[in-house]
């Protein structure tokens, strides 16, 4: 049988992964794809770094380019991580025309069009599918399984950790802040966790899933991104009792064609792209999306809704990824078709992200009063000012103290006017505390 040799670069958890899945199932892989998988070196950071999984000394090298620049490695993956050294890593091996495998998501988010332009010209391919939701095999449904599909709308949870402290929030009445230490405690949350409690984990992957699905590569700095440390339990409590759940949500709705400004008439596709967090109605199946798994809901205007559901991170769904690819990799290699499917398509010339104060959408918001007469009807008269409609309201009876939670959902608005609004609440003598505004989805 055909062997594809394969150099890899990072020995920590993905990369113990990789080789732990290649020893148990590369018989398997090799049966299904008619070529072997041969590991031939794997550069780590150290020989004796501590791993779950053990690696031969053997096939170790603490020198990532002797492994990149070995004559026999016709494959190279990269599962090192980072921005700077991994994108030399790559750019190396794809001037030497070896196809590459990376699960990096904040490495193709920064310098994604970079790294497609090299694969272009050096005719080596990128792939990539295990930097959006680890196991889950969302790269290729979208680029092969839907690419008969306009994709409509694509909403995922993408972030286990975030999606981890809401499920605990919203099942234990906890604060963020108690859920995210024990998060931490508990090795499931890094110790410097901004990076996906701030949403920047969520907006690279999203802004990937967004790109492939339209055609254009969107720009990570028009994603609007708003994390999940401002939440807290009390949202979570209402959320509920209004038939709701939070859920830390990666948007991509395509608005449909748009008079482009900036080039006078030209029709250009408008797409939101942003991540936030949002109010799903319990009835929807994202909202029972729980604890650290994943979930990407896909409608396209062929095949309607999609879902799909797993593990977005770990050793072993990472691994599945990285495996498929690797079989892509060589599978392409074989049959001399190095370009079969690129990397990435720019296919629509004039996409654009739609500007966040343009999206309109219903809103939760929560503010804190004085439990006194016309309160209700200062804060009605603002929004009334800014056309903006209340659909209901809720005062709980039973809170004590200077100030009581008084809780609004507002009809569709426009996030300019909202925004306004809320400036404009927030001066009002009666209003104790920043207003608390999260958008609600309704899956349209
Ligand atoms: N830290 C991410 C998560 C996994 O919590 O889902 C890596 O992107």
């Amino acid at each position: 049988m055909q062997q594809v040799n394969l150099g890899m670069i990072g020995g920590g958890t993905v990369g113990g992964g990789v080789y732990k899945a290649l020893r148990e199932n590369g018989d398997l892989l090799a049966s299904r794809a008619g070529v072997r998988i041969h590991l031939i070196k794997i550069a780590a950071k150290a020989f004796d770094e501590p791993r779950k999984v053990h690696i031969p000394h053997s096939l170790l090298t603490t020198d990532w380019k002797s492994v990149v620049e070995h004559p026999e490695v016709q494959v190279v993956a990269e599962l090192a991580g980072g921005t700077t050294v991994a994108r030399d890593m790559i750019l190396t091996a794809l001037r030497l025309g070896k196809p590459v495998v990376t699960a990096n998501k904040a490495l193709l988010s920064a310098h994604g069009e970079e790294l497609f332009a090299a694969a272009r010209q050096f005719g080596a391919n990128l792939y990539y599918e295990a930097s959006v939701a680890g196991g889950i095999p969302i790269i290729k449904a979208l680029r092969e399984g839907f690419i008969g599909n306009r994709i409509v709308r694509l909403y995922g949870i993408v972030n286990g950790t975030c999606n981890y402290i809401l499920t605990r929030m919203k099942e234990e009445g906890a604060e963020f802040a108690d859920v995210l230490a024990d998060a931490q405690r508990l090795g499931y949350a890094e110790a410097e966790p901004s990076l996906d409690i701030d949403g920047h984990d969520s907006l690279h992957k999203i802004g990937i899933l967004a790109s492939l699905a339209h055609g254009f590569w969107v720009d990570p700095a028009r994603i609007h991104c708003e994390g999940i440390r401002d939440l807290a339990r009390l949202d979570l409590e209402f959320a509920g009792r209004l038939g709701y759940t939070i859920k830390l949500l990666g948007v991509v709705k395509l608005m449909g064609a748009a008079v482009g400004r900036a080039r006078g008439k030209t029709r250009s596709r408008l797409v939101q792209v942003a991540v936030y967090p949002a109010l799903v109605p319990n009835a929807h199946v994202l909202a029972s999306v729980s604890h650290s798994f994943n979930a990407v809901f896909v409608r396209g205007d062929v095949v309607g809704d999609t879902l799909f559901y797993g593990r977005g991170a770990g050793q072993d769904p990472t691994a599945s990824a990285v495996l498929s690819d690797l079989a892509d990799a060589a599978l392409d290699l074989k049959y001399q078709t190095r370009s079969r499917i690129p990397p990435f398509v720019p296919h629509e010339r004039d996409g654009q992200v739609l500007p966040m104060a343009e999206a309109v959408s219903r809103y939760y918001l929560r503010l804190s009063v004085v439990d006194r007469p016309g309160v209700l009807a200062k804060v009605a008269a603002v929004l009334a000012r800014n056309r903006i409609g209340i659909s209901s309201v809720i005062q709980p009876e039973g809170h004590e103290g200077e100030s009581v939670p008084l809780i609004l959902m507002i009809h569709d608005a426009p996030n300019r006017a909202m925004t306004r609004a809320l400036g404009q609440i927030n001066r009002l003598s009666v209003v104790k505390a920043a207003p608390v505004m999260i958008r609600v989805e309704n899956f349209e």
